[in-house]
């Protein structure tokens, strides 16, 4: 460990004008220090390196390492660092049962309430685009990726027009509420102002940041620099929508509006149905606080989250922490019991989201802890560590934690073809090949609804790639009464917005 001694220019009075208290936040709670309680914090705690080259920073780079450190807990780091093998807290899965799940059939009147709570204004939409985005590898955020199959807009776009045609069709638009992270927020707002908010305006989009959580070295538990003066910061998760929404405002800021539902999603999936009135309508007819869709596992090694219910809660139980024994158990029917899949896609209710963001301890979600490889300095020598195997634990937490706090909750079945299509890698399973494909599918079935009929290899995958703009069509009944062209042989098959052209 390095000692202060190895700090004699340590001048943290000159860190901050002299006396100056800085107010924190870490995980909801407001704290204040000052620079010299902080210094006393770092040596308590065994994380003096943390100062490594301050002698070279400068006076607003010394004032940010002060004010970072002091947003950290140092309690719940050790904690978290101390209870790093222990195995994930996980409920008793030996009480859990297959939960039951309601099928999304078409349902006027359920549309039709769903409908009107949009119309109302009742509903806002909560995309979390804060993740890194690393399987995938491009240097920009997720959602600028283009991802359609023939216009190649970018998830982001897809989203939005989603958003706009729901306003067009209801009167109202929702607001859109967009979670970034330090690294994704300066391009996603640079973005969307590029594109003009893609039809939007500028304040029906609402961006908010997501809280960050230092990575802590495997083997001693000492906090990683990514550089000197800058303490390695990632993400907080998705689950940390919860804390940044309610700690900024947004929740009551909703609550003022009257608006009493979320829709929240995730930026990687172009095939979503944004606060679909079918699904709206099931969820406010059960007077439920927490409604999910759910896609069948296709198969038991299937990388997805499973939803089972347990004492009479649902919980998410992810597939690493599903037992082999769970996972491959089969029905009568041959159909697996733990079928239940997450696309990560759920309704809340503003009230049970507020109850859970004000919980005890953690802002009601607990931290996973995940091992990974973070490059880091070494400060011992000054030399820039790129690890080649695990060395850090970083901490995260998830949005689904929140589920078994709901009294009374409901989960809705749908399709992979129909909803689900992630796009999570840079090549094979999940990439962008196979998100443009299901985009293809999915538009040339809604198109042979209305009998119009392309050209199919033997799989029954569109020959071309088929894009229907969310402006002209959510689903295929927006087809009916549109007079739609026949397909021109070798063509794509494309549905264009008038105003794009
Ligand atoms: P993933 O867990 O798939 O992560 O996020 P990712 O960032 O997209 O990709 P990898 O794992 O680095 O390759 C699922 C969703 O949760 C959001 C992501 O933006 C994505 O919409 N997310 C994830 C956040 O908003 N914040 C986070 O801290 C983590």
């Amino acid at each position: 460990m390095v000692s202060l001694s190895k700090f004699p220019d340590f001048d943290y009075e000159g860190a901050l004008p002299p006396g100056c208290r800085l107010p924190l936040v870490m995980n909801g709670r407001h704290e204040r220090t000052s620079p010299p309680e902080l210094v006393e914090q770092l040596r308590n705690h065994r994380q003096e390196h943390l100062l490594f080259g301050w002698e070279r920073l400068d006076g607003p780079a010394r004032q940010d390492l002060v004010a970072t450190l002091g947003t950290f807990d140092w309690r719940e780091l050790e904690n978290l660092y101390a209870r790093r093998s222990e195995p994930a807290k996980l409920p008793d899965l030996a009480a859990a049962v297959a939960p039951p799940v309601e099928v999304e059939e078409p349902d006027a009147a359920l549309e039709a309430l769903g409908s009107v709570a949009l119309q109302r204004g009742r509903v806002a939409v909560v995309l979390v685009a804060g993740g890194q985005g690393s399987r995938l590898g491009s240097d920009l955020p997720k959602g600028c990726f283009p991802i359609t199959p023939i216009t190649g807009k970018s998830l982001y776009q897809v989203h939005a027009e989603k958003v706009l045609a729901l306003g067009r069709r209801h009167g109202v638009t929702p607001p859109l509420f967009i979670m970034t992270s330090p690294a994704t927020d300066g391009p996603t707002r640079d973005f969307f102002a590029r594109h003009h908010h893609f039809g939007l305006a500028p304040d029906q989009v609402r961006y908010f940041q997501q809280g960050t959580m230092p990575a802590v070295d495997l083997a001693t538990g000492s906090l990683l620099l990514d550089s000197p003066g800058k303490p390695f910061l990632a993400p907080d998760g998705h689950g940390g929508c919860l804390s940044a929404l309610e700690n900024q405002g947004h929740l009551a800021w909703m609550q003022e509006r009257g608006i009493r539902s979320v829709f929240y999603f995730q930026v990687d999936n172009p095939l979503v149905k944004v606060a679909d009135p079918n699904f709206l309508g099931r969820h406010l007819r059960a007077e439920s606080q927490a409604s999910s869709k759910v896609v069948p596992k296709r198969s038991a090694g299937e990388k997805v989250g499973v939803f089972v219910s347990i004492a009479g809660r649902c919980h998410l139980v992810e597939y690493s922490d599903l037992p082999q024994r769970m996972a491959e158990e089969r029905l009568a029917d041959g159909g697996l019991r733990y079928a239940a899949g997450s696309p990560a896609i759920h309704l809340f209710s503003v009230d049970f989201l507020r109850r859970v963001a004000s919980g005890s301890g953690e802002n009601g979600l607990p931290f996973h802890v995940a091992r990974k490889k973070v490059p880091h300095v070494d400060t011992a020598t000054g030399a820039r560590v790129v690890p080649d195997r695990e060395n850090a634990l970083k901490f995260e937490r998830f949005i689904f934690d929140a589920l078994p706090q709901a009294d009374r909750w409901l989960l809705v079945g749908v399709t992979h073809e129909g909803e689900f299509a992630p796009l999570k890698n840079g090549e094979g399973p999940d990439s962008p090949d196979t998100v443009r494909l299901a985009q293809s599918r999915l538009a040339a079935t809604w198109l042979a609804s209305r009998s119009v009929r392309l050209p199919l290899d033997e799989r029954g995958d569109p020959l071309v790639p088929v894009e229907i703009s969310p402006l002209v069509a959510l689903g295929p009944d927006d087809l009916k009464g549109l007079c739609l062209p026949e397909p021109a042989e070798g063509k794509p098959y494309l549905l264009d917005d008038p105003d794009n052209l």
